[in-house]
């Protein structure tokens, strides 16, 4: 039960366990969302261990997030299917809280390579904290909100 103790591990045996579970039952998009939100969770466990980890797993998190959303508005007009508001409240929120995260990922990835190339201050941090906070919890209810969008 050691492992228990080591939060990136524990995440990665919990984000396998999850996706065994819902491979069944969900989309090609929504599966491959689901292992970036848990790579993005194990990426944040290192954030004050191991720096080059956590770049490499938030970027790889954060550029397939970026290629699913680019994917489904070629292919469905994503944007204009929200914005028509045809969808129920809780779709709605997903959408809202997806797309604030992913707008927010620009300025991480920005905020995050300044920090990497040591050209920053502190309140280069402070703003990469807060704003990271603020993504992942986006990016956590827009991974919940997600499972709305189910038709069962
Ligand atoms: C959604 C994506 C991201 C989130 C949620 C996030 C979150 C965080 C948080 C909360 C910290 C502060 C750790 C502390 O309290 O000491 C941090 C530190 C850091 N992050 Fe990120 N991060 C993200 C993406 C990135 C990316 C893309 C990079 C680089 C390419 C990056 C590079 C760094 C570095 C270098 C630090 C350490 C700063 C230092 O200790 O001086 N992060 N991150």
């Amino acid at each position: 039960m050691k492992f228990i103790k080591n939060p990136s591990v524990f995440i990665s045996v919990l984000g396998a366990y999850v996706a065994a579970i819902l491979y069944p039952w969900v989309t090609g998009f929504m599966f491959l969302a689901t292992l970036n939100f848990f790579i993005l969770l194990i990426g944040f466990t290192y954030r004050q261990k191991d720096q080059r980890k956590h770049a490499l797993l938030m970027t790889l998190g954060i550029v397939s997030d970026l290629a699913i959303v680019l994917t489904l508005q070629v292919q469905r007009n994503a944007v204009a299917t929200a914005i028509a508001f045809k969808l129920s409240a809780l779709n709605q929120a997903h959408i809202f809280c997806s797309t604030s995260a992913t707008v927010l990922y620009f300025p991480m990835i920005y905020l995050g390579y300044q920090l990497i190339q040591k050209k920053s201050g502190p309140q280069t941090k402070t703003l990469h904290r807060k704003l990271g906070y603020a993504t992942l919890i986006l990016r956590g209810l827009g991974f919940f909100l997600m499972f709305s969008m189910l038709k069962l």
